[in-house]
């Protein structure tokens, strides 16, 4: 067969089992691995799986290229080392279910393609032997799938790590803290329709068994100018419009909601509250759920939703100038709800929104607000609260995803998986504050990525005791030094403005940014730059030229924004909620406390260095997502969009130092399992140590000494081209190899099969024959033992009925019973009849009547009555004639004849003398005169009474039967008759002498109508004397 292999989107080579049916084998899973350098076969068309492996490493252009032909193939992973590149396909490309977990745990990273779970497999695998913090680095611009990828990890996670012994639920948690944070911290913008719009940064607490027991997460700074205001084609974060949308009739009402986005000032700023690729009713329910399973009480859901249509009613209130120009509340239903849902006090709200509280020299001030600063303190305070539930939300999560088990000596062995899903570097048409933090947390993790992965480069080349090459890359650090230096930096200088007494504005802050800053070359202002630059940048911006490209901030907010300020009295009203959440997010020590707030930017950097600190503090892996185009569809490659992430992701530098000189490395265990196959010396196994038999098989393969190095317990391999050529080789190799195994698997195949085959015939044949073999040999016996039981029986046959004889005497029985019906006697007159035996002589001759009455019966049934008269008359002949006269015989086997003469034979005139005497019997005779015995011809009648004597038609002689004294003949074979009459009877003539041809005939018919049977004398030889 054929073997069929076709290229499925993880990037693995399976083996289609039937071409015809969906039922594929992917190799990796069934002991044949298929390696990331099988695959390089196919790089023509997949390009090479890990971009070390790319000849002309250092073009950029090969390197666009390589990405583009493996996401045409909806290959969307690739690595650079240990490093994950992924390309958001936009589309799902079913290579997350459990199979391909199933796939990727336990496997060596290089031995499957490129995944994301292979990332997790290894770094999970690290945590657990080497018993290291690890975590996994997910970097990219807004879009390209950071957040995607957090999710599969966790699954990864959830669904491959044993469980627990105690609380299995965390898993539950872990899972679904993810929904709940994204309705809050997630929404749609131009660049990715579920934006998260907050930094996460998650800890997965796994014991030492390896079972996730616990999690934390850590939040950085929710963009929460969202609440008040989107840009056009955004909104504003999910929560709000799945409650209006999923939320139930009951609910709503209770909280004073419409069930119409409209209608709330908050979520019409971007015109676009309806999208189709969300669904806010569905991701209502999901989050309802999750919030259960976090441990959220109902009472706690409702405080929580109350707080969010408390924004939304915030949103929607109005304000009108009374006549000295002070801001005045005009919508008063909304306040009425606001107190309700945050359990304030309305005129405490009412005068919080309008004035605003100012303590000099110790006095306290209320100075109204015109409407401007009514507005700014209302959204101030809508900001407020939803950022600080926001942040009450993580810690709420935390307390659910808490180890429950702290205090167990295993809680102390526990090791921590970290998650980094942070915004990605963002570019808008205007730039604010926002993307200014952003952006700077991008460079700080940019900076990191930079040092550590060439340190751990630098490291395994020590490691491996070879010489380390310095390699070319941008640092970052200057620009992470231009926004974060102490004095100089733009933060600091941020700050300072905010802080200093004076009137102090955005574009103080500009001048400020200019003076402080002159010529440094990555800031641009309006007034730095210079003629040609100068057009593309407005009075109230600058430029930071990022190391992942120009981004021009607008300098407006910067310092409301950095100072976040929140009016003193609307602090106090809401200190004063009865709203548990809001309590909790409002607290009292804040309004005592004199010591002026860290600013947010600042507090942003020293989280953003906490936050570097706890990823140096762990081993690192990681995943650069790459956004493929704007327009957030599948199959389209923005070439120029991905040029530039591409550049400013580092990938290309990153390349550089993982090639630094060597594009391949492998410890010499698996590079010799891989190529042994091309040295006769290491084929089929090498004896001594693998790094000796590496250097046998590069030397038989013709490895120039500049083409690779031996490391200490790897092989550095400097070109692509070197590898290839082997790996051509091995292909040949490959294919004769192949040729052979399957020449010899074929005859090893056939072979077992025919000598199953001749086994299975020879083991059928001896069963048979063994069987048949029985079969006569039973048969045999039995024979035997009935031969002798017959015999003896026949020896002992005369014997009184024993065992012994039994048999034989039974059979003698039988038999001749059975064999009598063969031979009875055919008629009445057979008389032969078989011999019995002697036990059966009484039954036998009873069995001899009972035949031979039925025969007879059957005889006597079958006569005739006119035959029945012939045998009477035939007996009756038999009677007188047998043995007396010689001519008898011959009569016997001719049948008398009712009569010889027809009527019409005899005359009318004798039959009317006759008168009504029938007549019986008629028949021609020669009648012989008394004297002279002249013959003349007569015919003789018998009728009831008389012998009639007729000549003609004349009655020549009658005689009465009365006068009929006897009949004689002779005893030869004559037929001549004498009739004797009385002698006293005068009319009769005397004795009468006849000759009948049917002598026997005659006189038997004669004797009988006569009743002369007694009289017929019968003499012998002579006639008698008349
Ligand atoms: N591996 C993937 N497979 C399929 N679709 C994906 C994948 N990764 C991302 N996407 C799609 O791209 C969208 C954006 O991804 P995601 O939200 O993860 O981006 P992000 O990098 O977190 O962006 P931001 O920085 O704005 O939060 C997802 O909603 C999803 O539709
Ligand atoms: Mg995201």
């Amino acid at each position: 067969m054929a073997l069929q292999v076709e290229l499925i989107p993880t990037g693995e080579i399976i083996r289609v089992v039937h071409p015809h049916r969906p039922c594929k084998l992917a190799l990796g899973s069934d002991g044949v691995r298929v390696t990331m350098e099988s695959a390089l076969t196919a790089r023509d068309r997949v390009g090479v799986q890990d971009f070390v492996l790319l000849e002309n490493f250092t073009s950029e252009a090969a390197f666009i290229e390589n990405l583009r032909r493996r996401f045409r193939e909806n290959l969307i992973y690739t690595y650079i080392g240990p490093v994950l590149v992924s390309v958001n396909p936009y589309r799902d490309l079913q290579i997350y279910s459990r199979q391909h977990m199933e796939r990727y745990r336990g496997v060596s990273f290089y031995e499957v393609p490129p995944h994301l779970f292979a990332v997790a497999d290894t770094v999970y695998r690290a945590l657990r032997t080497e018993r290291r913090d690890q975590a996994v680095m997910i970097s990219g611009e807004s879009g390209a799938g950071k957040t995607e990828a957090t999710k599969r990890l966790l699954q990864f996670y959830a669904e491959t790590c044993p469980a627990p012994e105690r609380g299995g639920a965390v898993r539950d948690r872990l899972l679904q803290s993810n929904p709940v944070l994204e309705a809050f911290g997630n929404a749609k913008t131009l660049r990715n329709d579920n934006s998260s719009r907050f930094g996460k940064y998650m800890d997965v607490q796994f014991d030492f068994k390896g079972a996730p027991v616990g999690g934390h997460i850590l939040s950085y700074l929710l963009e929460k100018s969202r609440v008040v205001h989107q840009n056009h084609g955004e909104r504003n974060f999910h929560i709000f419009y799945q409650l209006l949308e999923g939320g139930e009739e009951e609910m709503l009402r209770r909280l004073g909601l419409e069930r119409n986005p409209q209608s709330y000032l908050y979520l019409v700023k971007g015109q676009c509250a309806k999208v189709s690729s969300i669904n806010d009713k569905n991701d209502w329910k999901v989050v309802r759920k999750a919030l259960t399973v976090i441990d959220f009480t109902e009472d706690e859901v409702e405080d929580l939703l109350s707080i969010v249509a408390s924004v939304l009613h915030l949103g929607n209130i109005h304000f009108a100038a009374d006549e000295e120009s002070n801001a005045q509340v005009t919508t008063e239903n909304q306040l009425k709800y606001l107190t309700r849902l945050l359990g304030v006090e309305g005129s405490t709200l009412r005068e919080a929104l309008t004035h605003r509280k100012i303590i000099a020299k110790g006095e306290e001030l209320l100075s109204p607000l015109n409407l401007e600063q009514a507005a700014y303190a209302r959204d101030a305070l809508a900001k407020a609260v939803y950022s600080r539930t926001f942040t009450w939300l993580v810690e709420k999560i935390n307390r659910s995803l808490a180890s429950k088990d702290a205090d167990s000596p295993s809680w102390r062995s526990t090791t921590v998986l970290g998650l980094l899903d942070i915004y990605g570097f963002e570019v808008f048409q205007h730039n604010s504050f926002e993307q200014f933090c952003i952006n700077y947390c991008n460079e700080k993790l940019q900076q990191l990525f930079i040092e550590l992965t060439l340190k751990s480069e630098q490291e395994e080349y020590e490691a491996e005791g070879i010489a380390w090459e310095p390699v070319q890359y941008f640092n970052n650090k200057i620009i992470c030094d231009l926004v974060e230096e102490k004095f100089k930096g733009i933060i600091s200088i941020l700050d300072e403005e905010c802080l200093r007494p004076g009137e102090a504005t955005d574009l103080t802050f500009l001048e400020k940014l200019e003076d402080t800053i002159k010529h440094h070359p990555h800031l641009l202002t309006h007034k730095l730059a210079d003629q040609r630059t100068r057009k593309s940048l407005g009075r109230g911006e600058f430029r930071l030229l990022h190391y992942a490209g120009e981004v021009t901030y607008s300098v407006t907010g910067f310092l409301d924004k950095n100072n976040d300020l929140l009016f003193r009295n609307l602090k106090e009203t809401m200190c004063s909620s009865e709203n548990p959440i809001m309590s909790q997010c409002f607290d009292r020590s804040e309004l005592s406390d004199k010591k002026r707030p860290e600013t947010v930017a600042t507090q942003f950097k020293m989280s953003l260095l906490q936050l570097v600190e706890i990823l140096k503090s762990k081993e690192p892996a990681y995943v650069r997502c790459i956004k493929p185009n704007d327009a957030k569809q599948p199959g389209r490659f923005d070439e120029v969009l991905i040029r530039h992430q591409v550049k400013y992701l580092g990938l290309m530098e990153n390349l550089r130092v993982r090639r630094a000189g060597f594009a391949y490395r492998r410890k010499y265990e698996v590079f010799l399992q891989r190529y042994k196959s091309l040295c006769p010396e290491t084929w089929p196994s090498w004896a001594g140590r693998p790094q000796d038999g590496v250097a046998v098989l590069v030397r038989h393969l013709g490895y120039k000494p500049e083409e690779y190095k031996m490391g200490r317990t790897k092989i550095f391999i400097r070109f692509p081209k070197t590898l290839f050529a082997t790996e051509d080789a091995l292909e040949v190799r490959r294919q004769s190899l192949a040729t052979k195994i399957q020449a010899a698997w074929r005859g090893y195949h056939w072979r077992q099969k025919f000598l199953r085959v001749k086994q299975s015939a020879i083991c059928i044949q001896s069963w048979w024959r063994g069987t048949l073999g029985r079969r006569k040999a039973a048969k045999r016996k039995w024979a035997a033992q009935t031969i002798r039981r017959f015999i003896r029986g026949f020896i002992l046959r005369h014997a009184p009925r024993c065992p012994e004889n039994a048999f034989f005497l039974d059979h003698v029985r039988t038999s001749f019973l059975l064999n009598l019906r063969r031979q009875l006697p055919r008629n009445v007159l057979d008389t032969s009849w078989p011999t019995p035996p002697p036990a059966l002589r009484e039954a036998s001759e009873l069995l001899r009547e009972l035949c031979m009455k039925n025969m007879v019966w059957k005889y006597c049934r079958g006569i005739s009555p006119e035959w029945k008269q012939q045998l009477q008359q035939k007996a009756v002949a038999s009677e007188i004639f047998k043995g007396k006269k010689d001519n008898y015989p011959q009569s016997v086997p001719r049948l008398f004849i009712s009569t010889r003469l027809g009527t019409d034979e005899i005359s009318p005139k004798v039959l009317q003398a006759l008168g009504s005497e029938p007549i019986q019997y008629a028949v021609p005779v020669v009648k012989y005169d008394r004297k002279g015995y002249k013959p003349r011809s007569r015919q003789l009648l018998l009728t009831p009474n008389a012998v009639v004597i007729v000549e003609d038609a004349k009655v020549k002689q009658r005689i009465d039967y009365a006068n009929l004294t006897g009949i004689s003949v002779s005893s030869l074979s004559d037929s001549l008759f004498v009739l004797h009459v009385q002698r006293e009877d005068n009319k009769q003539k005397g004795d009468v002498v006849l000759q009948s041809d049917h002598v026997i005939e005659t006189l038997t018919k004669v004797a009988l109508s006569a009743d002369r049977v007694n009289n017929i004398n019968i003499n012998q030889g002579r006639w008698p004397h008349g």
